[in-house]
């Protein structure tokens, strides 16, 4: 099983979703470790609870964004890290980082991408009038928001949606999402050619109701 390490900000709804898919001995990954920027992350004890590694990097204590993000990457190596996921991670990678776990680390972010890259995502396709929205996981690279998609889930926009009953559905279809894309990248059964993902083995049947 690939070592997993998901970096959290906030709540950690998704990297709990990520713990419960990886509770599974038929699961290809581990969590092996979850990071946060911030020490009140309430994140972090619940993936206590769940009895997961934690360690906190605060961002706060570096000079700058190259060194936080190279005590990061201290960390990750430590712990033998095969996959990096962000999971409402909400700081921005230096250049060296992305390029270091080049295919190698996801982010889910709560939009179709490349529509609507960027922050207040459910008020921008609200605003925009659109009636589908969703979310996407997708490898990382240095641009913000983007690099090749590995799976997106689509999810309807209701006339009296507000930006956060709208919130509410997409984040119940990333906990579908989240698990199934972290289960094909860690499976090695997709693989990235020109920019794009590549499935290479045929799904195993049971994840099709993951
Ligand atoms: C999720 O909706 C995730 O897609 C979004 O933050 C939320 C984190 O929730 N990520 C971003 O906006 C990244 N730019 P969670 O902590 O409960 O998983």
């Amino acid at each position: 099983r690939k070592r997993v390490a998901i970096l959290i900000s906030g709540r950690g709804s998704n990297m709990t979703a990520l713990i419960e898919a990886a509770r599974d001995p038929a699961y290809p990954a581990e969590i092996a470790l979850v990071l946060s920027n911030r020490a009140d992350a309430v994140g972090l004890e619940r993936a206590r609870r769940a009895g997961i590694r934690t360690t906190v990097v605060d961002h706060r204590a570096y000079p700058n964004r190259a060194a936080f993000d190279a005590a990061v990457n201290a960390r990750l190596g430590v712990e033998g890290i095969d996959i990096v996921c962000l999971a409402g991670f909400m700081r921005i990678l230096t250049a060296d980082f992305v390029s270091a776990w080049h295919d190698r680390m996801i982010n889910i972010h709560p939009s179709l991408l490349p529509l609507f890259p960027g922050l207040h995502t459910h008020e921008r396709a609200i605003e925009a009038g659109m009636r589908l929205t969703g979310c996407t996981v997708h490898f990382v690279r240095a641009e913000m928001d983007s690099g090749p998609i590995i799976g997106q889930a689509a999810v309807p926009i209701a006339f009296d949606d507000t930006p956060d009953t709208l919130a509410r559905r997409v984040l119940a279809a990333e906990h579908q999402l989240y698990p199934l894309a972290l289960a094909l990248v860690a499976g090695e059964l997709v693989h990235v050619r020109d920019e794009r993902l590549v499935v290479h083995s045929a799904l195993p049947l049971d994840m099709s109701d993951m």
